[in-house]
């Protein structure tokens, strides 16, 4: 039986001929002391690419979004986002744990916060009991089909926040999704952040790694909290010279990720309409309905599994994300297996 295809995230990627090199040729330091020259050059050009004064190299994106929690929010203070953002829900106790951080979370339409939510929610408690001490938004994000946050209304959520004197703070840990997506910079999306945090691990393909990009005075404060939460680093230049080539190719071929996740969406639209509105899928990540396969996530993903198609489950239902080491040819392959679970082998493509 051919190879699995992994749907199940971007993460699963495997680094590149051009990555393995790069690690193995790196010229390393003891980042601990800040002369690891490759971290160094990984940081730069973070900072360069998101306009930010610098940048921070961390092991995960979920590191790096609670780092920034924890300069930004004061225990027993609150982070207003979006109720499906990883902050709030995969992150929700990490936050607690690490910083006595809570959310105030907010429902919104397919999970697409809008500046009006966020004006409302920063209303002053009149009690003075609540306290919000920041914005975060998630771009693209996750649990809304990666989905982009317009810029308009990024804008207009920074205003927002900006009125109530609070800074926002930008997971962008797809933001070249995003970019890829709109055709709008990273940088033009990042100018509307007080910080980010984008990851290499994720579409741009790197094995490991995630930047937090913000102004000096906030990245002096990450990077005593990543030593204080024991996650300083010596000879990191060896993954970060990965990270490099990550960020030099792989927002170069995000597209064909987004061309191949509406392919798949549109055919199993077609198969059990009603599944997943292709429309709704603008990036690399799509959730699919079991409903109207009739049956569970589960056995869905079991069915999909035994005829080589790996997807994971997520909230019951089926999510697939496309990366680079999914090929319009996999993809074929993918379609034919939703097919057969759908009882339709045969069918034309
Ligand atoms: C939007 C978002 N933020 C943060 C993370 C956490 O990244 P990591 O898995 O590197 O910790 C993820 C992971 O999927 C994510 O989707």
């Amino acid at each position: 039986m051919p190879p699995l295809i992994d749907l199940r995230s971007d993460t699963v990627t495997r680094p590149t001929d051009a990555m393995r090199r790069a690690m193995y040729e790196a010229e390393v330091g003891d980042d601990w002391y800040g002369d690891d020259p490759t971290v160094n050059r990984l940081q730069d050009r973070s900072a360069e690419v998101t306009g930010k004064d610098t940048a921070l190299y961390l092991v995960t994106g979920t590191l790096a979004n609670e780092i920034a929690l924890h300069v930004f929010v004061r225990s027993g203070h609150l982070v207003v986002c979006e109720a499906h953002a990883h902050v709030a829900g995969t992150e929700a106790l990490s936050a607690a744990v690490m910083s006595g951080v809570a959310y105030l979370p907010l429902h919104a339409d397919r999970c697409r916060l809008t500046a009006q939510m966020v004006g409302e929610a920063l209303e002053p408690d009149p009690y003075d009991v609540a306290r919000i001490d920041l914005v975060a938004v998630e771009s693209t994000h996750n649990a809304g089909m990666g989905a982009v946050m317009p810029l308009d209304e990024l804008q207009a959520i920074r205003k927002a926040a900006e009125a109530a004197g609070l800074p926002l703070y930008l997971d962008g840990a797809r933001l070249f999704n995003a970019a890829e997506a709109t055709g709008t910079p990273v940088s033009t999306f990042a100018a509307e952040s007080d910080a980010l945090m984008f990851s290499l691990s994720k579409g741009l393909g790197a094995p490991i790694g995630s930047m937090l990009c913000g102004s000096n005075e906030f990245i002096a404060e990450a990077r005593r909290a990543k030593i204080l939460y024991g996650a300083a680093w010596r000879q990191a230049g060896i993954l970060a010279a990965a990270g490099l080539v990550a960020l030099d190719e792989g927002p170069k071929r995000l597209r064909e990720d987004h061309v191949n996740a509406k392919r798949l969406a549109e055919a199993i639209a077609e198969l059990a309409p009603g599944s997943i509105d292709p429309s709704d899928v603008e990036t690399n990540i799509l959730y699919v309905d079991p409903g109207p396969f009739g049956l569970s996530g589960w056995d869905l993903e079991e069915r999909l599994r035994s005829r080589g198609v790996l997807p994971t489950v997520l909230g019951g239902r089926i999510r697939q994300v496309t990366h680079r080491d999914v090929a319009g040819d996999d993809i074929g392959r993918a379609i034919d297996a939703w097919r057969s679970v759908a009882g339709r082998e045969g069918a034309g493509s």
